[in-house]
């Protein structure tokens, strides 16, 4: 059995309002009761501090962050901001914000540095797209982003890699236990080769369209160590079991 514990983060993206919190509740339920696993949920900026009143023991984290304090940055966010609104965690580098806001590997990086510097749970996102897939270009395409991506000398706080290929977000084409057992493969040989023993610790998450159906069978590959989840988390009857099915037997 694997020495890390299974995490599984609900990524609401732009979904969610002061109602759908309601879900909170029986996913932090059924969390506490299947035990051994971490579970979080991420919703917008607006709810965070909404959701850290309900949490009921779950990790409530944000979608992106700013890499300074403060500033002139009209419509950012920054670490300690999120921290007082009673974030835990943060998601950076997600494929849509590297597609719609043209994030780039320094910027995520320098994301990762400011939220792990403030404590944050931080987790940080990579993946091919289908055209680089189908170019064998995958690994390639992952171990550039990995190394322009994560903080240099980290050695401190929980980071945590969420491998989601583009190609796998919500639409449904889930990867194979095979692609997913090779590319987490070979991003926990970067990992090491990178932080030394310390490689070892960082949790490796796979997300793109993970649902009740196939969480299982994702969660046994060897180096999957939990998974991002989107469409999936926005209601507790699809959450729940993702959860469950993360659960030590
Ligand atoms: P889906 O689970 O909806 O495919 O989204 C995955 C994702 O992007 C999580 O960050």
């Amino acid at each position: 059995m694997s020495l890390r514990r299974k995490l599984v983060v609900g990524n609401w993206k732009m979904n969610g309002n002061l109602a759908q919190l309601a879900e909170l509740g029986p996913i932090a339920e059924a969390a506490r009761e299947a035990g051994g696993v971490d579970v979080g949920i991420c919703p917008p900026f607006t709810l965070i501090a909404a959701a850290g009143t309900r949490a009921g023991g779950l990790m409530i984290g944000a979608q992106d962050c700013h890499a300074k304090d403060k500033g002139a940055h009209t419509g950012c966010t920054s670490v300690a901001m999120i921290k007082e609104a009673g974030a835990r965690a943060v998601i950076v580098g997600h494929s849509e914000r590297r597609t719609d806001q043209h994030e780039t590997d320094p910027e995520v990086r320098a994301k990762a540095e400011a939220a792990l510097a403030g404590g944050l749970v931080t987790i940080v996102c990579v993946g091919e797209h289908a055209l680089d897939r189908a170019a064998g270009k995958h690994e390639a395409v992952v171990s550039s982003q990995l190394d322009g991506s994560l903080p240099d000398g980290w050695e401190e706080g929980e980071l945590v890699v969420a491998y989601e290929p583009v190609w796998a977000i919500g639409t449904g084409n889930v990867a194979t236990p095979a692609d997913v057992t090779g590319m987490h493969g070979a991003i926990r040989a970067a990992l090491v080769a990178r932080y030394g023993d310390l490689g070892g610790r960082i949790r490796i998450l796979y997300g793109g369209s993970v649902k009740a159906d196939n969480a299982a069978e994702l969660f046994a590959c060897p180096e999957v160590d939990g998974a991002l989840v989107g469409g999936a988390s926005l209601t507790a009857e699809q959450f729940v079991p993702i959860v469950e099915a993360a659960a030590p037997s």
